[in-house]
């Protein structure tokens, strides 16, 4: 195990925003030497620190130095960044002078019905915390404070009070990406970095995460190394999120206007008093998936986004809308994950009647769309665009030919869904219909439909395609694709 990081320029920087700013209930990770969680004790601000280092000789030394000093709201743990902490509470019995670490008592929320059929609960799977844990003071900080292992690996050094990992950025990622969980709504996180992590790595980070910085201080140091000192909060978006109930939220892709979020949405249908789709799902914890204009776009996207998803929803194509807030300078909205694969991987993998089936259903989406004289562009390459999803549907109490009754029985079922709708527009002469047509003749899924036995017969699909720009007879137009026999 690595020696104790001793304070050094870095520190007395941090401490001088700590002594500033720290306040009410304060965490404090990678003590080192300690001297920031005793800058925080000391503050009239400040209820209680608890620091962890992943180091138990720094653990146990601050540990000694907090008793020297008669310290009674610092309380040092050994963890490797949050691990320690999750399920737990924090809190501070001003009677006892002492800090109440507790497990965070996990209680199934029993209504009236659930109390006559106390054994059913289980199949009710809606948790909630005991009444006490459930308030967010006491599993959250107001003050986080970092000032991490910062450099890069160069072959000699390995201490880990020194080294942030390959890039030197590792443990802040990790730290950012776990964070949310442990930090009040207003909270803040002091954070101290070097020029030698790489100032656009940690600015992406924040942003992945859906918190903001403000610089603090920056200061040359000598040996081309500059430190940046961020106060870092949670952004207006992040706080609407988890006030509606959404926790757990991450990066997942990135557009080129937007960006993509995940996360969990518990207790879903109790909230979606808003939503575009009241239906009565069991399940409380539902994945969702929230697009957020990029903060430097200008063309307004996502707000046309939010406009055509309520439209088309009434017709049940794209990802369910839950709700969306078109009015800040950031619009956002929050729909349904869709959990399933891209269409070409479908295509090749499924059978032919799979295919069939799917291929009409897109078609017949573009078909509405069309009557709707939307366009939603695109159809011609929806490489990324249309997932297709297994739904699995009971069917209780089906009859078997012999009479006896079945219980359960599953049927699976493919729906393809259309994703990205920020293009769509209305059209005199919209165009999904001929543009699907496009992609099934393309050469490449040409190729793979006629490895599936399909006949793809271009001169027929587009004189068929022509005849429906006129006629709009979507029928005939699938059987010449081979998917309506
Ligand atoms: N509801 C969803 N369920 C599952 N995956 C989704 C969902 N929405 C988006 N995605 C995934 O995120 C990717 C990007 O989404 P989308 O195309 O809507 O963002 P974008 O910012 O418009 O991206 P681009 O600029 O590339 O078009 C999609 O290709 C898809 O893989
Ligand atoms: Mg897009």
């Amino acid at each position: 195990m690595s020696e104790i990081y001793f304070p050094r320029e870095d520190s007395y920087l941090l401490e001088k925003y700590v002594s500033l700013f720290a306040e009410k209930s304060v965490l404090e990770i990678g003590i080192g030497s300690g001297i920031q969680s005793f800058t925080a004790a000391v503050k009239k601000e400040v209820t209680f620190v608890i620091g962890i280092d992943i180091n138990q000789k720094a653990v146990n030394h601050s540990t000694k130095l907090a008793k020297q000093k008669v310290h009674k709201n610092v309380l040092f743990l050994q963890s490797n960044l949050f691990k320690n902490l999750y399920e737990k509470n924090f809190s501070y019995d001003k009677k006892k002078n002492e800090i109440v670490i507790t497990k965070k008592v996990v209680t199934k929320e029993i209504t009236d019905k659930n109390k006559k059929k106390n054994q059913k609960i289980d199949n009710h799977k809606v948790w909630k915390y005991g009444s006490k844990t459930n308030n967010q003071e006491n599993h959250t900080f107001h003050t986080i404070i970092l000032n991490p292992p910062y450099l890069p690996e160069d072959g000699f050094k390995k201490d880990i009070a020194l080294i942030g990992g390959k890039h030197g950025y590792e443990i802040i990622e990790q730290f950012l990406n776990e964070v949310n969980t442990f930090l009040h709504t207003n909270g803040r996180i002091l954070l101290l970095f070097s020029s030698k992590t790489g100032k656009e790595k940690v600015d992406t980070f924040i942003e992945n995460n859906l918190l903001e910085y403000t610089l603090l201080e920056e200061k040359y140091i000598g040996g081309f190394e500059t430190l940046f000192v961020y106060d870092i909060k949670k952004t207006d978006i992040l706080k609407e999120l988890e006030r509606k109930g959404l926790q757990d939220i991450h990066k997942f892709s990135k557009g080129h206007r937007g960006d993509i979020f995940i996360a969990d949405w518990k207790n879903r249908h109790k909230k979606s008093k808003n939503s575009a789709n009241k239906n009565n799902e069991k399940d409380s914890v539902a994945k969702v998936i929230i697009k957020k204009q990029r903060a430097n776009i200008q063309i307004e996207t996502i707000r046309n986004e939010i406009t055509v998803l309520k439209k088309v929803n009434k017709k049940r194509i794209g990802p369910k809308l839950f709700f969306a807030d078109d009015n800040s300078k950031e619009p956002f909205f929050v729909c349904e994950y869709i959990n399933g694969i891209k269409i070409e991987e479908f295509l090749e993998k499924k059978s032919k009647k799979e295919i069939q089936k799917v291929l009409k259903n897109i078609f017949e989406q573009c078909f509405i769309l069309d009557t709707m004289q939307l366009t939603k562009e695109e159809m011609h390459r929806p490489y990324k665009h249309i997932i297709v999803k297994e739904k699995v549907s009971k069917d209780t109490f089906m009859k078997e030919k012999n009479t006896k009754l079945k219980k359960n029985k599953q049927t699976k079922e493919h729906l393809p869904i259309l994703l990205d709708f920020e293009r769509c527009r209305y059209d005199s002469d919209p165009k999904n219909v001929t543009q699907f047509c496009q992609y099934v003749t393309s050469q490449r899924i040409r190729t793979l439909l006629e490895r599936k036995k399909f006949t793809i017969d271009i001169e027929k699909i587009r004189k068929t395609a022509k005849e429906y720009k006129e006629n709009k007879d979507i029928s005939s137009l699938l059987k010449s694709v081979g998917i309506d026999e």
